[in-house]
């Protein structure tokens, strides 16, 4: 069974990612996995509600009082997880917690990185972003995590046609439907042992029947 740990922060968050993680190790897109908790930074965020609505064991390790990195790791260490998923968390990963956790933390960002990436690439800036650029293709980006902003390397992309999006809202419901798809797929290869990482360069190994 693999032991999968949500990180959120800020009080923005939907919590659709966390729900659609949860969803998928109990609908078999995820096979032999289970979330083991959700730690927020912060309880009045609506992602935290939500997680408590689906019964997920949720925490809250706050980064503004004292020694942030070594209570969320010490929370972390406490629920074992085998992969650790953000679920739109927008702060930088304390390096200890990078360290013990080297290639096991992962980020799905809402376009094809390394374009429209970076601090204060987040939500709705992004799809305003791609749409005032004008690109005809979006999608999104399931990465490891590194000590930058969405900088690790890649893992999976899946690219959306966004030609006749009329609005970044009409992007960002796009991608959002990539983002249903490629998270999972992504955790999916992560825990059934088929991720191979070689610098920036990630190798999904090939399933026998493929
Ligand atoms: C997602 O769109 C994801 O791309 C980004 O954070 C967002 C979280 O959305 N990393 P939600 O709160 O899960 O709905």
């Amino acid at each position: 069974m693999s032991r999968i740990a949500i990180l959120i922060s800020g009080a923005h968050g939907r919590g659709s990612t966390l729900v659609n993680l949860a969803q998928a190790c109990k609908d078999g897109r995820i096979p032999g996995s289970e979330v083991v908790g959700v730690i927020g930074t912060i309880s009045s965020s609506p992602a935290i509600g939500r997680a408590k609505e689906i019964s997920l064991s949720v925490s809250i390790v706050s980064p503004l009082k004292e020694n942030y990195a070594e209570r969320l790791l010490s929370k972390l260490n406490s629920l074992k997880p085998d992969l650790i998923c953000l679920a739109g968390y927008m702060r930088r990963i304390p390096e200890q917690v990078l360290t013990e956790y080297r290639h096991k933390i992962v980020n799905i960002h809402p376009a094809l990185l390394p374009s429209f990436g970076g601090q204060g690439m987040y939500g709705s800036n992004v799809h305003q972003a791609v749409f005032d650029y004008g690109v005809k293709v979006s999608g999104c980006t399931v990465h490891f995590i590194d000590s930058g902003y969405d900088t690790g390397p890649i893992i999976l992309q899946q690219v959306v046609s966004i030609d006749d999006a009329k609005s970044p809202d009409e992007v960002g419901a796009k991608v959002l439907e990539a983002e249903r798809i490629a998270y999972p797929e992504a955790v999916r290869l992560l825990c059934t042992g088929r991720v191979r990482v070689d610098g920036r360069r990630v190798e999904i190994e090939k399933a026998e029947e493929e």
